[in-house]
C-alpha cells in the first residue's frame, strides 16, 4: 500500500544553517498493518506525514502509493489521493467555527453523498469515539480531547485506505487513548486499512504491529527499553 524510499528533507533554519530532519527513510505500510513512529519532539514526524500526504515534496527519494509515485501524480490524481485514498488527522485541532461537531465531521462527505446520508455514517463513529452527547455542540463548546476526536471521526468518514495520524491520542486521558487506539487498530484488522501513528504514548506500542523510532533522519526499531527491540505484535 505505501512505501518509502531513502526520504531525506533539509531545512533552511533561521540562522543560516540546514537542518536535516530525514535522512534516507524507507519503510512499508500494508493492508491491514498499524505502525507506530515515536521520535522526540523536532525529530521530523510531521514533515514525513506532510511528505506522504503530497502536501510537501522531500528533497530526494520516493513516496510510493500501490506501487505509483506521489510525485508522478497529475493534479486530479492528486486530489483523489488527498480526498478519498488519505484519512490525515494533523495536529491542528482547526475546526470551522458557527458549526456543529457533526457538521464538522461530515465535511469530507460533501460532493461524496447526501447530507443526511453523511449524518448517518457519521453518527456510528462519533459514538464509537464517546461524542454522542456532544453532536450539536460547536468547536467552542468542546474540550480539546473533543475536538480532536471529531477530525478523527471526519478522517474515518471517508473509509480511507490509509490512514495518517499525528499524535490523535496527545490531548485524551489514558481511558479514552486505549479506546481509541483500540479503535484504529481494530480498523486496521477489520477494514484492512494501512495505518502510520505517530504518538508519543508507549502504550500504543501495544496496539501496533511494527513501532519505529525517528531519531537524528534515521529510524530504529522502537523499544521501551531503547534496546532496539521489536514491539510486540498485537494479538
Ligand atoms: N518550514 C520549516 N522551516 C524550517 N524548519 C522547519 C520547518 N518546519 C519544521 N521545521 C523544523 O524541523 C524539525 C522537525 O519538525 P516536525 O514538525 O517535523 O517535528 P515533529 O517530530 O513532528 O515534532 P513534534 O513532536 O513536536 O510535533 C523541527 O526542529 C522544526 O523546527
Ligand atoms: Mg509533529
Amino acid at each position: 500500500m505505501l512505501e518509502l524510499r531513502q526520504l531525506a528533507k533539509t531545512y533552511a533554519s533561521g540562522g543560516g544553517e540546514l537542518l536535516t530532519v530525514l535522512d534516507g527513510i524507507s519503510m512499508s505500510v500494508q493492508p491491514g498493518e498499524l505502525v507506530a513512529l515515536y521520535g522526540p519532539s523536532g525529530s521530523g514526524k510531521s514533515t514525513l506525514l506532510n511528505i506522504i500526504a503530497a502536501i510537501m515534496p522531500p528533497d530526494s527519494g520516493a513516496v510510493l502509493v500501490d506501487g505509483r509515485d506521489t510525485a508522478t501524480f497529475d493534479d486530479q490524481e492528486a486530489s483523489h489521493y488527498r480526498k478519498r485514498q488519505l484519512g490525515y488527522i494533523n495536529q491542528s485541532l482547526d475546526l470551522i467555527p458557527g458549526i456543529s461537531a457533526i457538521e464538522n465531521a461530515t465535511l469530507k462527505l460533501i460532493g461524496v453523498c447526501s447530507a443526511r446520508e453523511a449524518r448517518r455514517r457519521v453518527t456510528p463513529i462519533m459514538e464509537r469515539l464517546g461524542l454522542a452527547d456532544r453532536l450539536k455542540n460547536h468547536p467552542d463548546q468542546l474540550s480539546a480531547g473533543e475536538r480532536q476526536r471529531v477530525l478523527l471521526a471526519r478522517a474515518l468518514a471517508t473509509e480511507p485506505r490509509l490512514i495518517l495520524a499525528d499524535e490523535p491520542t496527545g490531548n485524551l486521558d489514558i481511558q479514552r487513548s486505549q479506546e481509541v487506539l483500540a479503535l484504529l487498530a481494530s480498523l486496521c484488522d477489520e477494514r484492512d486499512v494501512a495505518m502510520l501513528l505517530v504518538t508519543h504514548d508507549p502504550a500504543a506500542a501495544a496496539f501496533a504491529d511494527t513501532a519505529h523510532e525517528l531519531s537524528n533522519g534515521r529510524l530504529t526499531a522502537y523499544g521501551p527499553q531503547s534496546n532496539g527491540a521489536v514491539a510486540p505484535r498485537r494479538s
